[in-house]
């Protein structure tokens, strides 16, 4: 069948749009949610080598290198593998050492990034067990992996990744919660987890719903910017990228995204009353700290925009909030992307970018 925009002007909006129902279609036939199990076909069979590892490797480029910096942190509390994220183009580079012992995950929505597809080879080589988590059936990374999680996010057409990046999050986190299934110390954790993803599209949906707001915000903050800093830590790191990502693609407004534990050592020289600032301050342990990096930028008359749970009565009402739904910690960043996309949707938009096409940009870039 053709793929058609249908009620939507842009592919990239129709796919920020589809995410309630591609979500679903990566956890289908996967989670179960009476149970409270994940079962992953693809990977069963490898189950026992994964889980004697002596460390995971994540390798990807742009948006899906995102998705596993996103999930590190659970992958390190569920499995207590030692866990690598690395950009395929830098991995190659250093020509990192990779042995038998090591299980390396490539993540890609196309399956044919050639940075991805070269350092599997390289991986593939040195005997190192590929696993593959793609959106793309039959692509070349899907090919050539060991074995693998197809994210079944439907096909992408926005150069801008949107759907496959919540898709390739969730198919990580039930990566990471098959893999621990037999710890009887992580069983509660596992099942606050799962009992989340059930609630993820329900979420994104009502996250949707502020769109009109968001658009206004981006209207009336951010249209004219020439510059926007994204902050956050912990679970909320891979956000900042994500976003400033999607800002600098699609708006070619430069954005950075930003560790707040990092702000003292540089990006505090930024701050002034000009330079606009979102922070991700959703509650999780690290909301002291990010508070208190708020609070920096505010001594230094710096007008953020915060990110925050709904009920948070912490935040000063002068300052602009963008306010959504809460999750377990490790699933929040699903949510908190939401308005990120939505917002770099519409500056791209007010900017008059060609928003599917953004210039300079290929949707797989394959050559090196
Ligand atoms: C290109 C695209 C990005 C994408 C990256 C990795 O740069 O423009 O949107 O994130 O490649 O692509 P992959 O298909 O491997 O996920």
């Amino acid at each position: 069948a053709a793929i058609m925009k249908g009620q939507f002007d842009h592919f990239m909006q129709k796919e920020i749009y589809e995410q309630p129902e591609s979500v679903v279609n990566t956890m289908r036939g996967r989670v179960n949610f009476d149970t409270r199990s994940v079962t992953l076909g693809g990977l069963k069979a490898y189950l026992p080598v994964i889980r004697r590892c002596r460390r995971l490797l994540f390798v990807a480029c742009g948006t899906s290198y995102h998705s596993c910096i996103a999930v590190r942190p659970v992958f390190e509390e569920l499995t207590e593998i030692p866990v690598a994220v690395e950009l395929a183009s830098d991995f190659l580079d250093r020509r990192t050492p990779v042995f038998r012992d090591d299980v390396a995950i490539f993540v890609s929505q196309s399956g044919e990034t050639a940075d991805t597809i070269l350092a599997m080879r390289y991986c593939l080589e040195r005997g190192a067990l590929c696993v593959g988590v793609v959106n793309t059936v039959g692509s070349t990374l899907s090919r050539e992996t060991h074995s693998g999680v197809h994210i079944n996010a439907g096909p992408e057409i926005g150069v801008a990744s949107t759907k496959a990046y919540t898709s390739q999050y969730i198919a990580l986190v039930m990566i990471a919660l098959q893999l621990s299934d037999d710890s009887i110390s992580k069983e509660v954790r596992r099942q606050e987890i799962i009992d989340g993803l059930h609630d993820i599209p329900a979420m994104i949906k009502s996250v949707l719903m502020m769109d009109k707001a968001l658009q206004q915000l981006a209207k009336e903050t951010l249209a004219k910017e020439k510059s926007l800093l994204i902050m956050g830590r912990g679970y909320q790191y891979a956000t900042c990228l994500e976003g400033a990502l999607k800002i600098k693609e699609v708006s070619y407004m430069h954005s950075e995204g930003i560790l707040a534990g990092e702000l003292k050592h540089g990006p505090l020289a930024l701050i002034d009353e000009h330079l606009p600032v979102i922070f991700i301050m959703t509650k999780d342990s690290l909301y002291p700290k990010v508070q208190s990096a708020l609070a920096q930028v505010t001594a230094r008359k710096g007008q953020p925009i915060v990110i925050c749970n709904e009920d948070d009565k912490t935040i000063d009402p002068a300052v602009r909030t963008i306010r959504v739904p809460s999750t377990v910690d490790c699933l929040q960043g699903l949510i908190n992307v939401i308005p990120l996309q939505l917002l770099s949707y519409h500056l791209a938009i007010m900017n008059g970018v060609d928003v599917d096409f953004p210039r300079n940009l290929a949707k797989a870039v394959t050559v090196e």
